[in-house]
């Protein structure tokens, strides 16, 4: 769906399907000249958020890329962060000195990454960074710092492109803010 097809819902567009994918082509190119010559890097996203980020990444990239998924909980299913991470899947394969580029939809408080990379880099991967689709203000106060950023938001209860709003949303195509007549 987009943003046109559920009226009274969303109150203000950021990115549209389009938008994102230009800058997924982006980020992409960033990717294949960073890893280009190196051995066979690992795109590790973080479920279920990172479903779409992923898609569309890893097909803009002309490098070859391997993919695995964790998928960890940090938010119930309100609009908070509750700063409790669990590890709900782990990865599939060892990540001993490989590339790892951890694939994120957003990273808001920076809580659930903060826990994920101090878990990762415990495993001696080769490397080990970060890319994000989405990036709120909260993030800039924690020690996060991704190196490959699709766009920042503002503090406003965002879903589509992959973020949910109680399990529904994902699918949006657009990146929107929620209205709150939704969740209120
Ligand atoms: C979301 C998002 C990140 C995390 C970011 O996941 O995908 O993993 O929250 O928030 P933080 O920076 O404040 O820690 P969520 O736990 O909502 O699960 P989901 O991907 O299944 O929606």
């Amino acid at each position: 769906m987009d943003a046109t097809e559920i009226p009274g819902e969303l109150t203000r567009v950021h990115y549209t399907e389009a938008q994102i994918l230009d800058r997924i082509a982006e980020v992409a190119a960033q990717i294949d000249a960073d890893y280009a010559g190196k051995s066979t890097p690992l795109l590790l996203g973080v479920l279920n958020g990172a479903i779409m980020v992923m898609a569309d990444l890893s097909r803009a990239l002309t490098l070859h890329v391997e993919q695995d998924w964790m998928a960890v909980s940090s938010y119930g299913a309100g609009t908070q962060s509750s700063g409790v991470v669990r590890i709900l899947k782990d990865l599939s394969v060892d990540i001993e000195n490989r590339h790892v580029i951890v694939v994120e939809d957003i990273i808001d408080t920076g809580l659930t990454l903060a826990y994920l990379l101090q878990n990762l880099a415990s495993r001696r991967p080769a490397s080990l960074e970060v890319m994000t689709m989405f990036r709120k203000p909260e993030a800039f106060d924690s020690p996060i710092d991704p190196k490959y950023v699709g766009f920042d938001l503002p503090n406003e209860f965002v879903v589509g492109y992959g973020l949910d709003y109680a399990g529904r949303y994902r699918n949006l195509r657009d990146c929107a803010t929620l209205s709150p007549s939704v969740y209120s």
